[in-house]
């Protein structure tokens, strides 16, 4: 939600401002603006729109000066257009700031704002926050550090914040309370940003700024306190990351990019855990937990998005192999109830990105109420990873592209890893059935480089129902939640409306919708539900319905009644869900580019979801 990048140095700060935002525009891309300070002289330019329309505008202009503040949006307050994009200067022109997050108090601010005279241009709070800054800064003749302290202690909300003021231009600031702010470190320069990603070209040597902290960077040093002046000592974290993974290589798309990724980062998330060779699962990120989890009344699982179905599957694996009852919540639901957490249950967090306003809302309720909380991010250092107990990294890599691929399948390797390390120790699971799932897990990078081998037949399908209004997605058992991921992926990015059901449940309401207009997609693979999957092809073909089926390798029957098949390679049921995601995940790609869809930039969407 919303993507922030600063920079104070000796260089001229707007092109890698922009080259920043441009690598944050996963998090929004409703507008775009940057700000940059020459000696007290402030050049801002904002747009609605992308970077891009940021990039078009300005050419041929001077912008130089070597610290500034830049801004990608995802709207919250306001809607997009030129007035209320970022950055947002004080009245005066003293303060100008990017913001990510919301402020939850900000009318009574700007109340109180008006009557002492100030007036508004956007409808936005951050403009709020800037006024009040600077009124601070003025009626009370503070430092600029002293009156950002001065308003952060009286706002309420969730933000990030980089701030510039007119008169210390050798000074750039950021504040941190729920939303996540990265600071890169060099010889005479610092770097500021959302994520990692913007500013691993030029360090290696990050901070990762906690809630209520105030970084501020000159160009001789910095300096981190809390919002009360104390001064605090942060932890340097070296980050190991490879520039060509946020480049889209030879891919026309992120996502296609991520898609067939998939071999690699499942064969990173099992990296140094999965030995197929001595048939074992090494934990460490859990190991301390281990008793814990292992002895687990149950296990609640909370997520959102992408990462719920990831959950839903996790579900299944964790009942089948290690017996342990779960319950899987959207994180958004399960921080409102009054849900009854046990001290023997176990909280497992699954996020990506790692900074979900709602699934960190849940685990911080489930600490309070004693329960031990694990997490399955992707993003090293996030929100999520560090406020649980105890985790595992996905090691995904950087998924980019906002409707997820890649992160969805590690994290189900994830949950299978645990669910058969956790079923072994439990004693449920016996040696060979144990080592059987360990060369099965160890196989799928194999079994999915084999369907990405069919990409191009799946795309003459994706060609056949490129221009439909709904989809039906229909699977059981296992395939129910990739059924889900499959119909959530189409809707995303191609904006056909689809739903997922478990295929039983079609004779219970879906099929009334079913027509000769109406794509089935039917994941029907040599699984123990094959017979009755089979009688549900039908059911649909009675109706005159079109059946895209997704079978097993060799499957004769299903080819003589469906309008289509998809192959895929024999596969452990348990393990399904990994490789019949592909093929779905696939054809809503296709069927995006050929409806002229932006794929990686999808409306309304974000990749990020850090407000509620
Ligand atoms: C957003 C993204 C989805 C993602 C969901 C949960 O909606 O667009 O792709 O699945 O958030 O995100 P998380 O980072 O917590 O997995």
């Amino acid at each position: 939600m919303c993507g922030i990048v600063g920079y104070i140095g000796g260089r001229t700060a707007w092109p890698i401002i922009v080259k920043g935002l441009q690598r944050l525009e996963y998090r929004g891309y409703d507008s775009a603006g940057v700000a940059v300070l020459n000696e007290g002289d402030l050049k801002l330019r904002k747009c609605r729109g992308k970077v891009s329309d940021l990039v078009q505008m300005v050419k041929g202009q001077d912008l130089s000066g070597a610290v500034g503040i830049g801004h990608t949006r995802w709207a919250t307050h306001g809607e997009p257009n030129d007035v209320n994009a970022h950055p947002h200067v004080s009245m005066n022109g003293k303060f100008v700031v990017v913001h990510n997050g919301i402020i939850e108090n900000y009318r009574e601010i700007k109340a109180h704002l008006i009557e002492k005279g100030y007036t508004f241009k956007s409808q936005t709070d951050t403009e709020v926050f800037a006024n009040f800054v600077e009124s601070l800064y003025l009626s009370e003749k503070l430092t600029a550090e002293q009156a950002v302290k001065a308003a952060l202690r009286r706002i309420i909300g969730a933000y990030g914040l980089g701030i510039i003021c007119v008169d210390e231009p050798n000074a750039l600031f950021a504040a941190r309370k729920g939303s996540p702010l990265a600071i890169g470190l060099a010889e005479g320069e610092y770097f500021l940003a959302s994520d990692a990603t913007p500013i691993v070209e030029y360090t290696d040597q990050l901070i990762y700024l906690e809630d209520e902290q105030v970084a501020v960077l000159t160009r001789n040093g910095y300096n981190i306190s809390n919002f009360n002046d104390d001064h605090v000592d942060p932890v340097i974290t070296h980050v190991d990351f490879d520039v060509d993974n946020v480049d889209k290589g030879c891919y026309e798309h992120y996502m296609l990019k991520e898609i067939h990724e998939q071999p690699q980062s499942i064969a990173d998330t099992m990296r140094g855990r999965v030995n197929p060779e001595n048939h074992t699962i090494n934990l460490g990120g859990i190991a301390d937990a281990m008793p814990r989890l292992a002895s687990a009344r149950r296990i609640i699982v909370v997520a959102c998005g992408t990462s719920f179905h990831a959950g839903l599957v996790g579900e299944y694996l964790f009942e089948q192999y290690a017996r342990v009852p779960v319950e899987v919540e959207y994180a958004s639901e399960f921080r409102y109830r009054n849900p009854i957490i046990n001290d023997d249950d176990v909280i497992v967090a699954i996020s990506q990105s790692g900074e979900t306003a709602d699934t960190l809302a849940a685990i911080r309720m489930a600490h309070e109420r004693g329960a031990l909380v694990l997490g399955v991010c992707n993003v090293v250092g996030s929100s999520i990873a560090r406020e649980t107990d105890s985790g595992i990294y996905t090691h995904a890599g950087p998924e980019i592209g906002v409707a997820s691929t890649k992160a969805f399948t590690s994290q189900v390797v994830v949950l299978a890893m645990m669910a058969f390390a956790v079923g072994r120790r439990r004693g449920v699971l016996d040696e060979a059935t144990y080592a059987s799932l360990i060369d099965g897990l160890s196989n799928v990078p194999s079994l999915i480089s084999q369907v990405l081998d069919s990409a191009a037949q799946i795309r003459e399908v994706a060609r056949a129902y490129q221009l439909a209004q709904n989809a039906i997605y229909l699977g059981r058992g296992y395939l129910y939640p990739v059924a889900l991921e499959g119909a959530l992926k189409l809707k995303e990015i191609s904006y056909v409306h689809a739903e997922g059901y478990p295929a039983a449940e079609m004779k219970h309401g879906p099929i009334a919708l079913i027509d000769n207009c109406m794509p089935v997609f039917v994941l029907a693979t040599h699984d123990k539900f094959y017979d009755k999957i089979v009688n549900n092809i039908q059911e649909v073909k009675a109706r005159k319905g079109q059946v895209i089926a997704i079978v097993t390798k060799g499957d004769s029957e299903i080819s003589k009644m469906a309008d289509y098949v998809i192959e895929i390679p024999v596969c452990q049921e348990a393990l399904l869900p990994l490789v019949a995601v592909v093929p779905l995940q696939l054809i809503s790609y296709y069927v995006a580019v050929m409806r002229g869809c932006n794929v990686d930039q999808p409306r309304n969407l974000a990749k990020s979801v850090t407000v509620e």
